[in-house]
């Protein structure tokens, strides 16, 4: 029996069962259509049933789908991290791989908290910001801050949540540098934690300061990776010092992150004593499988020019959107590839998901947000389509 994510499983709807899936479309057993609008978790960049990322796996498939990386390499891995390396800015060019966003984000943390063990440095704390999520396992718990998920956990220890202001950064590093290791955000979106937006002056000025208190940045861009801000990577405008890809990382294909180091760090555990080594080792990580789509992935992103793309559907939202208001909604938000509609109460979303799935879209609300975050192949019609449905709902 399957044991379904975040649900009571006794209430519970029956989920849909897929049987096909083709660009933007699911299909179900009862034979019905639907755009999916939400890229199955923010994953599905290039739409499902891609040839070109499918005949990647294929291909791989024929030689080798995994050999384990300790005591081992291959030439995926190998490819993709120096494809990585070369794509994103600056000196991030160490990548350390693994099967999901939230371990690579633990390994994020990792990092930053052994850097300060292997210099002499005692500073533990992270910094984090208010409404984040990371993930749900027990560190990025921690670093998280959203009661709906880790309620059930225990109280949070090591962490300082901050509103995304640039006076409550500012204090917070006056009141806490002597304690502080890290701060750990997810750039201009938090996604989980509701769709929120802010601004980059924000992340500048947490950059100049992590940069006065010698604190190190770590950016989860699991979500907003690869175009979903309409910055490429909101690394290409700020350069943290650790970088955390995953969700988008294989076009959706197959669970894989990255978790990217820059030489500063790497250096940190760089040296003749074993003990200064990372002690981390996930049995999939550099999947050659997962590498191979990622890196065709990439291709893709680049040659088909995706950034046009997700610009194009930021003014398809921007437009559609105009002039949009209903008592229900407290405020609509678009940024790149992500529209949310925040209502006031919960309660108004309930039942939208059927209300989509009959005019032949998936949607997943949830807690005060409806949402969109659809493949940036998804054409204009089908986008209009999406935004209809979610502005019918409050007629
Ligand atoms: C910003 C962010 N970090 C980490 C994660 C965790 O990724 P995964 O679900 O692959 O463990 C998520 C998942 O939604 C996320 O949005």
């Amino acid at each position: 029996m399957i044991w379904y994510p975040y649900e009571q499983m006794k209430t519970m709807k029956p989920p849909y069962e897929i049987v096909d899936a083709e660009g933007v479309y699911l299909y179900t057993k009862e034979g019905d259509r639907m755009i999916d609008s939400i890229s199955s978790w923010w994953s599905v960049i290039h739409g499902y049933k891609h040839p070109v990322l499918t005949e990647a796996v294929k291909r791989q498939a024929d030689v080798f789908s995994h050999v384990m990386l300790g005591g081992l390499t291959h030439a995926p891995v190998q490819a993709l991290s120096d494809k990585l390396a070369d794509w994103l800015p600056g000196d991030l060019d160490y990548c350390f791989f693994s099967d999901s966003g939230s371990v690579a984000v633990e390994v994020a943390l990792k990092m930053a908290l052994q850097f300060n063990v292997n210099r002499g440095d005692r500073r533990r704390t992270v910094l984090a910001l208010a409404h984040s999520y990371h993930g749900d396992t027990f560190k990025t718990m921690e670093v998280g801050d959203d009661e709906d998920y880790h309620f059930a956990f225990g109280e949070k220890k090591g962490v300082i949540h901050i509103p995304t202001e640039i006076s409550a950064l500012e204090e917070a590093f006056l009141q806490y540098h002597g304690e502080l290791n890290c701060f750990i955000v997810e750039p201009l979106l938090q996604g989980a934690g509701g769709m929120r937006m802010y601004d980059l002056a924000f992340l500048k000025r947490a950059r100049q300061l992590c940069d006065a208190y010698d604190v190190l940045l770590i950016f989860d861009e699991v979500a907003t990776g690869f175009g979903r801000t309409g910055y490429r990577f909101v690394a290409d405008e700020v350069q943290p010092d650790i970088l955390v890809l995953g969700k988008a990382l294989t076009g959706g294909y197959i669970g894989h992150a990255v978790t990217v180091a820059n030489s500063r760090v790497y250096q940190g555990f760089y040296g003749d004593d074993p003990s200064l080594a990372l002690m981390h080792g996930p049995t999939f990580m550099g999947n050659a499988l997962a590498c191979s789509v990622a890196y065709a992935s990439i291709e893709l992103f680049e040659s088909q020019d995706y950034m046009a793309k997700i610009q194009r559907m930021t003014k398809i939202m921007h437009r559609e959107m105009a002039g949009f208001s209903s008592p229900k909604v407290k405020e609509v938000r678009i940024l790149g590839g992500c529209v949310c509609l925040e209502v006031h109460n919960s309660a108004a979303l309930a039942g939208y998901q059927e209300f989509a799935k009959k005019r032949g879209v998936f949607a997943r609300p949830f807690l005060k947000y409806l949402y969109a975050m659809p493949p940036y192949v998804m054409t204009e019609e089908q986008l209009v389509q999406v935004l209809s449905v979610m502005k019918e709902w409050f007629i």
